[in-house]
């Protein structure tokens, strides 16, 4: 037990899917996994635990934004021995050449702040993916029927941003598109030696002002689904 996860010791297995909204993680773990059990309701942050293909594997909410997801995160790890974390989530692309439900896969992830700044101070620390994770990641990617593209994106603390400065000058450095989880997840991982990755669904465009219809959001999140058990597992 910790103060917001009220499974019990071996409840919670190695892997763990972490989609931001808690009911996408019943969803997926109705649609993905055999036998799931819920595992964790405190707060209505719902984590399943169940099997893919023998291997048993977690589906846990992270909730939205990088403190939500910090304390997930370190709680999972350091009290349950998670060891591998895939974020599955949504971004707003910041380049032409990415659409909507267009899959993107984040290599690292460019911040103004994480929780743990107070912890690096004034180390600018590089938060990066696990390459195997990422490598199986882009190869199942690439057996399905979605573009993907893999590259930087930028973790914001903020949805409703008033620095339009900001979009111009990441759109002109590459990164592919905004969300608000990654870095923090890479930093997590990286401190107590877990692998990481996050993947995310192209739900919106921040240049377009496109957004993905609401009757494929659950198209998508299911392709990213498979691609993280692929990733894991396969
Ligand atoms: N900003 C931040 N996070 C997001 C966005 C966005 O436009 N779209 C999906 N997650």
């Amino acid at each position: 037990m910790t103060p917001h996860i009220n499974a019990k010791p071996g409840d919670i297995a190695e892997t763990v899917l972490m989609p931001g909204d808690p009911r996408r993680a019943k969803w997926a773990a109705e649609n993905f996994l055999t036998n799931p059990v819920l595992v964790n309701e405190v707060r209505g942050m719902f984590g399943y635990t169940g099997e893919y293909r023998g291997n048993r594997v977690t589906i846990h909410g992270s909730g939205m934004g990088m403190p939500s997801l910090s304390i997930y995160a370190n709680e999972l790890i350091a009290q349950y021995g998670a060891k591998t974390l895939i974020r599955i989530g949504s971004c707003g692309a910041m380049q032409h050449h990415v659409n909507v439900r267009d899959v993107v896969i984040a290599m690292t992830a460019t911040t103004m702040s994480t929780p743990s700044r107070g912890i690096m101070r004034e180390l600018n620390f590089a938060p990066c993916a696990d390459f195997g994770l990422l490598e199986r990641a882009v190869a199942a990617s690439r057996t399905r029927d979605v573009a993907t593209h893999v590259g930087g994106i930028y973790s914001s603390d903020v949805f409703y941003d008033e620095r339009p400065d900001l979009t111009e000058i990441m759109t002109r450095h590459g990164i592919l598109g905004v969300e608000m989880e990654a870095a923090e997840l890479y930093l997590v991982a990286a401190r107590h030696g877990a692998r990481a990755l996050a993947i995310c669904t192209v739900s919106d465009h921040l240049l377009t002002h496109e957004a993905l219809p609401a009757e494929d959001r659950e198209r998508s999140f299911g392709d990213m689904v498979e691609i993280a058990l692929a990733a894991a597992f396969d």
